[in-house]
């Protein structure tokens, strides 16, 4: 995937199931290479399924969808473990169905359960672990594969509210550290803003993008950050555009937040635009554009995304988190 290009991009897509059911309908929405984007809407508003049309597990009924890479991992809110599998063998798992050799998998393996913390329980059964330890395994299974997109439905819905903070933490480090673009399902508003530069808000069903907020706060970000006022202020905005309302006005002060020196770069949102577009969930035509929030600080303006490719072969599995572009492969 060239760096320029943006690793996904749908146009106008709309989902109608074969029931009838229109899920989604007119979404454009695009993820920048080492860009992170969170979507947030209503339940039953369409989410799961764009995902789905993203990863390229169901074609649209309406409008395009364009991917530019090939090695995608799909993170689910069910860690989805084999239970008769040690750790080790679950990360595995992915190498296996993609034809890895053993050595070269053992390694992979290895290597994703060290980067989520998790290197001395590899030789336990996933029932040994506690939730959030079973979701780390699913992400380094994920991670084995290489990701250049990676798309997370939901993926800590299932855990306490500290430890959900400590995960999105820690994916945030592997965001940064990997630069992979990052499409995540959440109903967590303050997760949607600590984790992404963008916040993609989704009517009820079908859905249809009815707002995005900006969230110009540089990498890497503090677990403080979400007590700063910069950071209350984003996530009214996100939470009044899932209800239908007129976000609130930015301040007259930065957004950024001046507390966390960031140790690496990302990338800025992929277009400088203004931090909020909304319109209410009723009315299809833009009502309000809001004042930019805050400028990105200078340093969240280079990508951390590594140049060299990493050699990795074309992912092939859904259970095991990583789908190939384009087929359903369950
Ligand atoms: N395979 C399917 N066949 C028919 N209808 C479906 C199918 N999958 C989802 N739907 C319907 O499409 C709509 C959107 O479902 P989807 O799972 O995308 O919503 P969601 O936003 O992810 O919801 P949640 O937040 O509860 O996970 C719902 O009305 C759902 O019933
Ligand atoms: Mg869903």
């Amino acid at each position: 995937m060239s760096t320029d290009e943006p690793a996904v991009t749908l146009h106008e897509a709309g989902v109608r199931y074969g029931n009838g059911t229109l899920a989604l309908d007119g979404v454009s929405l695009q993820v920048a290479a080492g860009e992170f984007v969170a979507v947030v809407g209503p339940s039953g508003g369409g989410k799961s399924t764009l995902l789905r049309l993203a990863a390229g597990l169901l074609a649209p009924s309406g409008g395009t969808v364009e991917r530019s890479c090939d090695r995608l991992g799909f993170v689910f809110q069910d860690p989805t473990l084999l239970p008769w599998r040690s750790v080790r063998g679950n990360v595995e798992l992915a190498g296996e169905l993609r034809g890895v050799r053993r050595a070269e998998r053992r390694r992979l393996a290895a290597e994703s359960l060290a980067r989520v913390g998790l290197a001395e329980v590899a030789g336990q059964l996933p029932r040994t672990l506690s939730g959030g330890m079973r979701m780390r395994v699913s992400l380094a299974r994920t991670l084995t594969g290489r990701p250049e997109l990676m798309l997370f439905d939901e993926p800590f819905g299932s855990v306490d509210e500290i430890t959900r903070e400590r995960l999105g933490e820690q994916l945030q480090e592997l965001f940064v550290a990997d630069g992979f673009a990052g499409l995540l399902v959440t109903h967590s508003v303050a997760e949607a803003v600590f984790l992404s530069q963008r916040v993609v808000v989704l009517s009820d069903r079908p859905g249809r993008v009815v707002g995005e907020v900006a969230v110009p706060l540089p990498y890497p970000r503090e677990p403080r950050v979400r007590f700063s006022p910069a950071f209350t202020e984003l996530t009214a905005r996100v939470s009044a555009l899932l209800r239908g309302e007129q976000p609130p006005a930015p301040a007259a002060r930065p957004v950024a937040e001046p507390a966390a020196k960031p140790a690496a770069k990302v990338k800025p949102p992929a277009k400088a635009e203004p931090a909020t577009k909304a319109e209410p969930a009723a009315k299809a035509e833009p009502v309000a554009k809001a004042e930019p929030a805050a400028k990105p600080e200078p340093g969240a303006e280079a990508t951390p995304r590594p140049k060299g490719k990493p050699a990795a072969e074309p992912a092939a599995e859904t259970a095991a988190g990583t789908v190939a572009a384009g087929k359903e492969v369950a």
